[in-house]
């Protein structure tokens, strides 16, 4: 039997909810479900708002909107990062500017980032990688000293905290993604949290496509009109109805994932301990979602090798992140591949096991057993 990757979450509770709204015949959002989702959402991680979005992208670039950047403004992020976290910002003119991460947790290299200050930086966006959260602590920290806005790209952080505080509320401004790679999902979808009070004015009108029409439904205004930039940031709310069923079931899904998160790691702890793979590090002060488990191996060449074998056998194990500054439009931007070597050398490296809800123990022990007998022939497993 083929083991996937990755298999959508299902709960068995969307249809009910998506035959609510054909009942209610409000479809296109911002509706009951809508805002029930907002309510579980901060319910779930303490934010002091939340705001629905189509994508986490969508999420990412309404954040960016907000914070006023303007050509000539520098951003600091990961290289190792979804597209999206670049786009979002580059969309406002302001230029990125890509940082080293820790291989221990491919998350941000906090000094790394302070040494690529200048004069024109103006924010600093930390990646949650793999449902472990960036040193926020040295983020805050940074961008305290320097005067810097601070976004969470959290699209893998539901359910994951540091220091006790879930990933999403460090920052005024954080984004997560409901696409169903995510372990909660709406097919795609995301969502913006939004921590700081004085934004969430303006967050709520450029959202409803720059105009006051929320407040109207509120009562403060009798009609509605333009009065910002903004989009159509909102799903709709079929999406919000499957959304909010999947949200209920949050707890038993970061249970499962984090069972077999810490099944691999047990069954692959020997062959780390030969210096044959590398296992993810998750600092003492952090709690995982469980969202994906990864392995590094020495070289390029094995992890091709090791990916290609396993393939062959049924097992999909997969790399994550093309470096944005490897990429055709990093080149674009003036980078070289070699620019950002601790990042370049790790991301080649990197494979992420199968890891989805639906995945037996069974299942684990044969991709642990698959590694072993490849990394180690001639042993039996
Ligand atoms: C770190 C990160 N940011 C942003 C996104 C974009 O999310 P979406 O597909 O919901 O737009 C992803 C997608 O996986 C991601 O991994």
């Amino acid at each position: 039997m083929a083991i996937r990757f990755n298999e959508p979450f299902l709960t068995g509770h969307e249809r009910a909810n998506l035959d609510a709204v054909f009942a209610s015949g409000h479809f296109a959002g911002n509706g009951p479900f809508t805002k029930r989702a907002h309510a579980q959402l901060q319910a779930r991680t303490g934010a002091h708002h939340a705001l629905l979005t189509h994508s986490c992208t969508g999420a990412l670039e309404l954040a960016a909107m907000l914070l006023d950047l303007a050509p000539g403004d520098e951003v600091l992020m990961p290289s190792f990062t979804f597209v999206s976290t670049a786009t979002a910002f580059m969309r406002t003119g302001a230029t990125v500017r890509f940082c080293e991460i820790d291989p221990a947790t491919m998350t941000l290299d906090v000094a790394d980032a302070a040494r690529r200050l200048t004069p024109r930086t103006k924010a600093i966006v930390p990646v949650h990688y793999a449902g472990v959260g960036a040193d926020m602590a040295g983020v805050l920290a940074l961008a305290r000293a320097h005067g810097l806005a601070v976004v969470e790209d959290a699209a893998q952080g539901l359910d994951a905290a540091r220091d006790g505080q879930a990933l999403g509320t460090f920052a005024p401004l954080a984004a997560l993604s409901f696409h169903e790679t995510k372990n909660i999902h709406c097919g795609l979808g995301g969502a913006l949290l939004i921590n700081d009070e004085a934004l969430f004015d303006r967050a709520e009108d450029m959202w409803e496509r720059g105009t006051d029409r929320s407040k109207m439904f509120k009562g403060l205004v009798d009609k509605y009109s333009w009065v910002s930039p903004g989009s159509s940031f909102y799903p709709s709310e079929l999406q919000a109805a499957f959304l909010s069923a999947q949200l209920q079931a949050v707890d038993e899904n970061s249970l499962r994932r984090k069972a077999i998160w810490a099944r691999y790691a047990a069954g692959l702890a020997d062959l780390a301990a030969a210096g044959l793979l590398t296992l993810p590090q998750v600092p003492a002060d952090a709690r995982t979602n469980g969202h994906a488990f990864f392995i590094l191996l020495p070289t390029v060449a094995r992890a091709d090798l090791l990916r290609e074998t396993l393939h062959a056998q049924g097992i999909q194990l997969t790399i994550h992140y093309v470096p944005l500054h490897t990429s055709k439009m990093g080149a674009e931007l003036g980078y070289a591949p070699d620019d950002l070597p601790v990042t370049r050398s790790a991301a080649e490296r990197l494979l992420r096991l199968p890891l989805h809800f639906n995945l037996t123990d069974a299942d684990v022990d044969q991709v642990v057993a698959a590694i072993g007998r490849f990394l180690r022939p001639g042993v039996a497993a």
